[in-house]
């Protein structure tokens, strides 16, 4: 299995470019299931978590081509895919495919939509809890469909169709939204969605559904609102640059010291997260161009932060945060509010000589003057990321293990620090 080894101590200096976001480009490719014209995606991340939703897509009968690189596009430029949905083959999809990929549960949303029938394997739970699917399952029942659970599978069945409804979120659950949204725009009637998800990466799904034929308003607010048509067409749509690969950079800048660029974004997607970078006393500039980082001199200052649905501090950047108050000039306290197990990384911060104490849901971060280099590894994507992060700022050499967690969601990561004089490398094996 492959690692990484960091040398740290290095600053970052340079530019990285952003890629295309893989939350947002998970739904995007999911959506292409609902016409049998093609979908055209640009900018799509190169990861194994777009991997492993293609062969699940392939599965269902979704043939897709990727479309070579063009004069002038290097590796980092995002990829194209087509994907073409004309003859669904298979309407399951098998626990051994859902398993290695939870948002791949959202296939259930297009198939009984326009199939009336869809049978999905419940996901179960993983490295960050237990993450049920009740209310994804609320939101097609009140769509009309029947929906029963079977040695494992949730099979929903619509053969007349949906019909539009009211869906009422209990709480904010951005798959609860994509899975309400893919249902509802080939519903017979309207649907209105309240206490909807509001993240970036639910406005670009509603603006590529409109693309394809589609009528939805209010995505980004709370309520959203969707009068359901026959039938939906190909469309051609670019995915939103990676809220949270931005923000993990800015904060291995922040960490670190140096002065970089992040191109490709804007700060509009993650205003809380830069408000938090800019009191912890790094320097956030916006430009034409993207998004500047610097911190030069001075010390870390320590910040409160509690994790919220969007537009507050995203919990997919609470790991990340951690790392870089465990350097910080005095206490801070992380509280963790979406999801009930999301700390596996304090144990392996601590492995670097961070102090860091659990209280609740909440850590308690006391700042030290320095990391020390240490083996390490971590279950998550996030929490990997973060030990990279201290790893770079670390004394001595961090070798970060199960690398696979890496690549799920973070492309070309070693190569986009390596340019900023990172010294970073992947040893394979
Ligand atoms: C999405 O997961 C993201 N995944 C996650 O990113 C992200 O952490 C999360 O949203 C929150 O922002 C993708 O977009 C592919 P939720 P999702 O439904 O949709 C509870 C990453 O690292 N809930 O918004 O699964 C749930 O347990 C990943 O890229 C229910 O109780 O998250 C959680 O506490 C990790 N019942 C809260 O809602 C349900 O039926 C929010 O979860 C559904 C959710």
């Amino acid at each position: 299995m492959d690692r990484i080894r960091i040398t740290g101590g290095a600053p970052l200096n340079g530019s990285i470019p952003i890629s295309g976001a893989k939350n947002a480009a998970l739904p995007l490719m999911i959506a292409s299931l609902l016409t049998d014209d093609t979908l055209e995606l640009t900018n799509v991340p190169r990861l194994a978590d777009i991997q492993a939703l293609l062969r699940i897509l392939g599965n269902h009968g979704v043939d897709h081509l990727v479309a070579g690189k063009r004069p002038g596009q290097t590796s980092e430029t995002g990829q194209t895919i087509r994907l073409s949905a004309r003859t669904i083959i298979d309407t399951t999809a098998p626990y051994e495919l859902v398993s290695t990929m939870r948002a791949s549960f959202w296939v259930i949303a297009p198939l009984v939509a326009r199939l009336g029938e869809a049978r999905v394997s419940m996901p179960g739970g993983c490295a960050i809890g237990t993450r049920p699917v009740d209310l994804l399952i609320m939101a097609l029942e009140r769509l009309g469909a029947d929906i029963e659970i079977d040695r494992g599978y949730v099979v929903a069945r619509a053969p007349k169709g949906l019909r539009g409804g009211e869906v009422i979120f209990p709480k904010v659950t951005v798959g609860g939204t994509h899975v309400a949204l893919m249902a509802a725009v080939l519903a017979n009637g309207t649907t209105v969605i309240e206490n909807a998800a509001r993240e970036p990466e639910i406005v670009d799904l509603a603006a590529c559904l409109a693309k394809m034929g589609a009528k939805i308003s209010g995505a980004g607010s709370k309520q959203v609102v969707v009068e359901g048509v026959p039938r939906l067409h190909g469309a051609s749509h670019e995915v939103l640059p990676d809220r949270i690969e931005t923000g993990t950079y800015a904060m291995a800048v922040a960490m670190t010291g140096g002065d970089v660029l992040l191109e490709n974004t804007h700060p509009d997607l993650l205003r809380n997260a830069l408000e938090v970078l800019g009191e912890t006393g790094a320097d956030v500039i916006s430009t034409n161009e993207g998004i500047r980082i610097r911190r030069n001199g001075g010390g870390i200052a320590p910040v409160d932060v509690t994790t919220d649905p969007f537009p507050g501090f995203p919990t997919d950047l609470q790991a990340q945060f951690m790392a870089l108050m465990t350097r910080a000039k005095g206490t801070s306290r992380i509280r963790e509010t979406i999801f009930e197990n999301r700390f596996m990384h304090v144990q392996e911060l601590a492995r670097l000589g961070a102090h860091i104490r659990l209280d609740g849901d909440a850590a308690v971060v006391e700042g030290v003057e320095k990391l020390k280099g240490a083996p390490v590894m971590a279950t998550d994507l996030r929490a990997s990321v973060s030990l990279v992060i201290a790893g770079l700022a670390a004394e001595g050499e961090t070798t970060i293990n199960r690398v696979y967690h890496l690549d799920r969601g973070f492309e070309a990561l070693e190569a986009k620090l390596g340019r900023c004089g990172a010294r970073i490398e992947r040893i394979r094996g």
